[in-house]
C-alpha cells in the first residue's frame, strides 16, 4: 500500500490535535509516510508539534514528523497539503462578529459583513500561500478548508484558473447527515444524500437509506419536529453550537420542503439572529475560552509530564476523519461520495456555470465528479443567486482592489441589505483590518 507525505498549513490551528490523533487511529486506511506542520506563528505552532513528537513517538514511530516555519521544508515532496489557516486569527474573528454586531448586524465567521471582512484577509493570505505550495510541490493535491470557504474557492478559482489539484471542502453538511444519522439510530456511512447550495447555504432534497433506497427525509422531518435537532456529538459541544442545531427545527417549520444546513439560520432570520447574539461575547470567545484553551492544555500537560498517559482514546474526530477521508478517497482513486465546493458547469441546471456551488461528487485520483441536481426551486435559487452575487462581488473587491465592489457585496449581502448600512459596517471593517486587506480605492 502506498504511502503519502501530508502537511498541515496551520499547524497551530485548534484543530490539528484531532487531526494528529486521528491520522494514528487512521494508519491503516490511510498510511502516512511524512506529516509536516506549517504555521507563520512558531511560538503556538511549537506546543502543537511538541505534542506530536510524543504522541508519534508511542503511538506511530514510523512516521517521520517535522514542524516547521519555513515554506520550503513543509511543501517539498508532499502529496497532499490540507489548508486551515484563519488569517488573523481569532482575535480577528472576534472583530468580525464583534462590529458587525455592535450595529444590529449578524457578525458570524462566514456569514454576513464578517464573513466577507474575513474573506478579504483569507483570500491574500491563501493565493499568497497556494503560490508558494505550487513552487515546492507543483503536483500536490491542495485540499483548502480554511474559511470562508464559498469566498476562498471563488478567489482560488479564478488566480489558479488551469490548476486541477485544489479542492475546496466543508464538513457542515456531512454534520448535518451524521445528525441524522443520531436522530434515525443508524450509523451515518448507510445515509445516501441529495444535497445542492453554496457553501455554509445549502439543502438537502433528499436523504436515501443506502440500502433499500428508501427516502427518509420524510422521517427525520416527522422527528426533528418531535424531538428537536442536535449534532451527532451533542455532548461535546458548546451552547452556541446546540442552539445552532436548534434552530433547524424552526427553519423546517418555516420552509419544510427541504433539510437545510445550518448556516441557513443567519440568511433567513438575520434580524432575529443579530438581535439574539451577544455582541461582547461571540463564538469567537467562545472557542478562545473553550476550544483553544482545551487544546493548548492538553499539548502542555503531556509535554510537562513528558508521556501521553491517558491523553489518546477512540473517540473519533469527525472534522479531521472527513478531510483524511477525502484524502484517502484521491489517493486510493476510491470513487465514494463526499459533499464538495465545485464549480457549477450545470450542477445546479438553473445558476451560472461559473458559481462555486457545494454538491454531492464522486472523488477519484482524477478529482471530483459533481452529480448534476437538476433545476431547483425559485425561492432557492433567488436566495442563491443574491449571495453567489456577495461572494464574486468580494473577489472582484480584492482582484480590482475596488472600494465599490466591496460596498456593492456589503449592499447586496441579506445581513445588511441595505446601502447606508452596508457603507457604514464597511468604513469600520477597512479600519479594524488595516495591513490585512488590500487597499480598496
Ligand atoms: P486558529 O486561529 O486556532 O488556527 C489557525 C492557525 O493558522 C493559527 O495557528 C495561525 O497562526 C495560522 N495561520 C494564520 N495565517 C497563516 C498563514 N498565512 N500561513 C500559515 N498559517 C497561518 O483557528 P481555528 O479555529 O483552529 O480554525 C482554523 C481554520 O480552519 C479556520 O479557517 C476555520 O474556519 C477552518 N475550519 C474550517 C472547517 C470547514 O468545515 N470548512 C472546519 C473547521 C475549521
Ligand atoms: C463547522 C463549519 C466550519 C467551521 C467549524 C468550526 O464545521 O463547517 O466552517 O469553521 O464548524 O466552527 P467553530 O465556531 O467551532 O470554530
Ligand atoms: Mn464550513
Amino acid at each position: 500500500m502506498r504511502k503519502f507525505s501530508v502537511c498541515i498549513v496551520g499547524g497551530g490551528s485548534t484543530f490539528t490535535l484531532g487531526f494528529l490523533k486521528s491520522f494514528v487511529r487512521m494508519r491503516e486506511q490511510f498510511p502516512l509516510k511524512k506529516l509536516v506542520l506549517f504555521d507563520i506563528d512558531k511560538e503556538r505552532q511549537d506546543i502543537i508539534g511538541k505534542f506530536g513528537e510524543i504522541l508519534f513517538n508511542e503511538k506511530f514511530p514510523e512516521l517521520e514528523f517535522v514542524y516547521t516555519t519555513d515554506v520550503k521544508e513543509a511543501y517539498e515532496g508532499m502529496d497532499f497539503v490540507f489548508m486551515q489557516m484563519r488569517a488573523g486569527g481569532l482575535p480577528m474573528r472576534a472583530k468580525d462578529e464583534h462590529i458587525p454586531l455592535s450595529m444590529g448586524m449578524v457578525g458570524q465567521e462566514t456569514c454576513g459583513a464578517g464573513g466577507m471582512a474575513y474573506g478579504l484577509r483569507s483570500v491574500v493570505d491563501m493565493i499568497k500561500a497556494v503560490h508558494d505550495i505550487r513552487e515546492f510541490a507543483p503536483a500536490a493535491w491542495i485540499l483548502n478548508y480554511s474559511n470562508p470557504a464559498a469566498i476562498v474557492a471563488e478567489a482560488l478559482r479564478r488566480e489558479f484558473p488551469n490548476d486541477k489539484r485544489i479542492l475546496n471542502i466543508c464538513d457542515q453538511p456531512e454534520n448535518v447527515v451524521r445528525s441524522c444519522s443520531r436522530l434515525l439510530g443508524v450509523d451515518w456511512e448507510t445515509l445516501d444524500p441529495v444535497y445542492f447550495g453554496l457553501n455554509h447555504y445549502g439543502w438537502f432534497t433528499h436523504i436515501y437509506d443506502i440500502n433499500t433506497g428508501e427516502d427518509l427525509l420524510p422521517k427525520i422531518k416527522d422527528l426533528i419536529s418531535q424531538n428537536g435537532f442536535l449534532p451527532q456529538d451533542a455532548e461535546q459541544r458548546d451552547p452556541s453550537w446546540l442552539d445552532t442545531y436548534g434552530m433547524v427545527e424552526t427553519l423546517m417549520k418555516d420552509y419544510p420542503e427541504f433539510l437545510p444546513n445550518t448556516y441557513n439560520q443567519y440568511y433567513l432570520y438575520p434580524e432575529y439572529k443579530a438581535s439574539h447574539l451577544n455582541p461582547d461575547f461571540t463564538r469567537a470567545d467562545e472557542v478562545m475560552a473553550g476550544r483553544e484553551k482545551r487544546v493548548f492544555t492538553e499539548c502542555k500537560e503531556v509535554i510537562a509530564a513528558g508521556t501521553l498517559g491517558d491523553k489518546f482514546d477512540d473517540i473519533s474526530d469527525a472534522h479531521a476523519e472527513m478531510m483524511i477521508n477525502v484524502a484517502e478517497a484521491i489517493a486510493y482513486n476510491k470513487n465514494n461520495r463526499h459533499i464538495l465546493i465545485v464549480e457549477n458547469n450545470g450542477a445546479i441546471n438553473n445558476m451560472q456555470d461559473d458559481a462555486m456551488v457545494e454538491v454531492v461528487c464522486e472523488l477519484g485520483t482524477n478529482g471530483p465528479r459533481p452529480m448534476r441536481v437538476g433545476n431547483i426551486p425559485q425561492f432557492n435559487l433567488g436566495l442563491l443567486v443574491n449571495q453567489v452575487s456577495c461572494e464574486k462581488l468580494i473577489a472582484d473587491a480584492y482582484f480590482e482592489k475596488s472600494y465599490q465592489k466591496a460596498l456593492e457585496a456589503f449592499t447586496l449581502n441579506r445581513m445588511i441589505n441595505d446601502g447606508k448600512k452596508a457603507r457604514k459596517i464597511l468604513d469600520a471593517l477597512i479600519e479594524a483590518n488595516k495591513g490585512m486587506w488590500p487597499d480598496l480605492k
